[in-house]
């Protein structure tokens, strides 16, 4: 395995007092790790440095084509101070994944994660400790090449930064109001919506922006074909609970293979819930909301963790969830995954790895 050299940073910054005040994804810690890749040497040159901007060509062809793929991982600290990461190489083979789709070099899972592990110990008093608070990991990989052509980059960079985070949504744990998008697409199948790529991001801003100013969080997809079938949010995977069975649409090409989607289907199954991972139209959930048998929505996504939904509007259908509160298995998942993060649940799974 190549070195990871070190460069230390002059000053140390100051760490917030108080991590419900932060904001997610605006605060990072003192350093990143980054590498670079060329196709005479692979990836190589990984160092940890301190966090600080860098330079980009204006012909940097991912500010042009967007040839660029990431991932959101977090360690969590337990309630003995230990920092834990969870599902690390789940991500990182994700991230292979992704890499796969964009035609990126693959990365050697093994030496990335050693160069996380390592990142994270160097950063381990960074990691907060209140409950639902975390470390959020940012690995990201783009194309390096100056190049206006329109082509597979030859060279590229892997950074990883981290964010000291609590809730995702400004709300913290209180219920969505979610849209049902009928008009605008985010990937079709065939095409980018299983990669963790800039693009499928993008693709959802602007309808993002118009259900804000209806008053909605985030949107639904819909399946970029028939406008029929539920996709993912985009943030995060959808799960309905309906007449007692634990339903979210099954893994298609389009939509991302969220990890906390998996996480939370493993730990539904050892409940012993019925579980489904199928084709679901939106006419399903219009039917059993008007049946009485849709008992809980909510999202699962590691920014997000669990996220209940409160309210799904569909063309002009409004359908309120649970009188707008949060569902029993919502509530359920939410707290035994946040005392699993936090080492009160004992972790069965071996979903965590003990950094320090
Ligand atoms: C994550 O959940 O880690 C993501 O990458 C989603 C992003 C919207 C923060």
């Amino acid at each position: 395995m190549q070195p990871i050299d070190f460069i230390e940073a002059k000053s140390l910054k100051a760490k917030p007092q108080d991590i419900s005040n932060v904001s997610f994804g605006k605060l990072f810690t003192d350093y990143m790790f980054e590498m670079d890749y060329a196709p005479e040497k692979g990836w190589h040159g990984a160092k940890i440095l301190p966090y600080a901007e860098i330079a980009l060509a204006p012909s940097n062809a991912t500010l042009h084509y967007g040839q660029a793929v990431f991932e959101g991982m977090k360690a969590f600290r337990s309630k003995e101070g230990a920092v834990r990461v969870f599902r690390a190489e789940d991500h990182l083979n994700r991230l292979n994944n992704s890499n796969r789709i964009l035609d990126i070099p693959q990365i050697d899972v093994a030496f990335v994660k050693k160069a996380l592990f390592k990142l994270l110990e160097l950063e381990k008093d960074w990691v907060p400790s209140l409950k639902g608070s975390s470390l959020y990991i940012r690995p990201f990989i783009f194309a390096t090449d100056e190049y206006l052509g329109v082509g597979v980059s030859k060279t590229y960079k892997l950074m990883i930064i981290l964010s000291p985070v609590s809730a995702y949504y400004v709300n913290g744990f209180a219920p969505v109001k979610i849209m049902v998008e009928d008009k605008y697409v985010r990937a079709v199948r065939g095409g980018l919506g299983e990669a963790k790529t800039p693009a499928n991001y993008a693709a959802s801003l602007h309808a993002g922006s118009e259900a804000h100013k209806k008053g909605y969080d985030q949107v639904l997809w819909l399946d970029g074909v028939e406008h029929k079938f539920i996709e993912e949010v985009g943030s995060m995977n959808i799960f309905f609970k309906i007449n007692g069975e634990i339903v979210t649409p099954a893994l298609n090409g389009s939509i991302l293979s969220g990890i906390t989607r998996k996480t939370v289907l493993e730990i539904a199954k050892k409940w012993g819930y019925p579980t489904s991972e199928r084709r679901l139209s939106i006419e399903e959930v219009c039917e059993a909301y008007d049946e009485g048998k849709l008992e809980e929505v909510f999202g699962s996504g590691t920014a997000a963790v669990i996220s209940p939904v409160g309210e799904l509007l569909y063309k002009d259908k409004k359908m309120l969830l649970n009188d707008g509160k949060v569902g029993e298995f919502s509530q359920k998942i939410f707290d035994y995954v946040a005392d699993l993060q936090t080492g009160v649940e004992t972790d069965s799974f071996g979903f965590f790895e003990k950094i320090a």
